[in-house]
């Protein structure tokens, strides 16, 4: 790896804008963007349409490790793809959505996303913004800037409604949001920043101020 790299590791909670910002940053410095959520996505839908049984975690994390995922690092051509068939739209629906935890609360399932995660990393050329959860602690803990986003919870479901639109009722929203936050929260702390991690509350603040300071940390120090 030459020192030009940079990677930057972005965390936060459902709705605290860090896909958006992450896309962003990583258009502004010519970098790659690695979602990894969309990771864990596209495995939840490779584990439903297998029809395992989803209280047994030895098949979920078997056909974890069989998944062929592939995902775009290019945040101006984004998409995902399962056995070569693209997924993009479908990992976003309720379905989905309303799974993820069956992969995310799997120490399995998550020690094999680990593991492509850091490889899509070290292969981005000119570097990579990555984010999700784990990204500033378990993923790249060596990343050249580790940032963790929060928003007030009022701001984050009002996000999240702007993402989804009016066809997902308020209860939904809340447990697509809240519920699967508490749920996630099981095996990874994403609400507190750890040592070393800026924490960056977006709750007042617009996207444009939000990529602007996470530009101006990653800048700081470097020549
Ligand atoms: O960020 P998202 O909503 O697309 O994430 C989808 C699911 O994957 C969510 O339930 C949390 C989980 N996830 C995770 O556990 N670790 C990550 N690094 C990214 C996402």
């Amino acid at each position: 790896m030459t020192s030009q790299r940079l990677v930057i590791a972005i965390d936060g909670p459902a709705g605290s804008g860090k896909s958006t910002t992450a896309k962003e940053v990583a258009r502004r410095l010519g970098l790659g963007y690695l979602d990894t959520g969309a990771m864990y996505r596209a495995v939840t839908l490779a584990v439903l349409d297998s029809g395992v049984a989803h209280d047994d975690p030895d098949a979920v994390a078997r056909v974890t490790r069989d998944a062929d995922v592939a995902i775009s690092l290019d945040p101006d051509d984004f998409w995902v793809r399962v056995g070569g068939r693209d997924v993009t739209g479908e990992i976003r629906g309720a379905r989905v959505t309303e799974n993820a935890s069956l992969v995310s609360t799997n120490p399995d399932c998550r020690a094999d996303l680990v593991r492509r995660q850091r490889a899509l990393m070290d292969a981005a050329p000119r570097g990579v913004v990555a984010e999700g959860r784990d990204i500033t602690t378990v993923v790249y803990p060596d990343a050249d800037l580790r940032v963790l986003l929060t928003a007030s919870p009022e701001v984050r479901l009002a996000r999240r409604r702007g993402d989804v639109g009016a066809s997902v009722s308020a209860e939904q929203l809340r447990t697509q949001v809240l519920a699967r936050d508490a749920a996630d929260s099981k095996l990874v702390e994403f609400q507190t920043a750890a040592d070393g991690v800026r924490l960056l509350d977006t709750t007042d603040l617009t996207l444009d101020d939000v990529v602007a300071t996470i530009i101006d940390l990653a800048q700081e120090g470097r020549p």
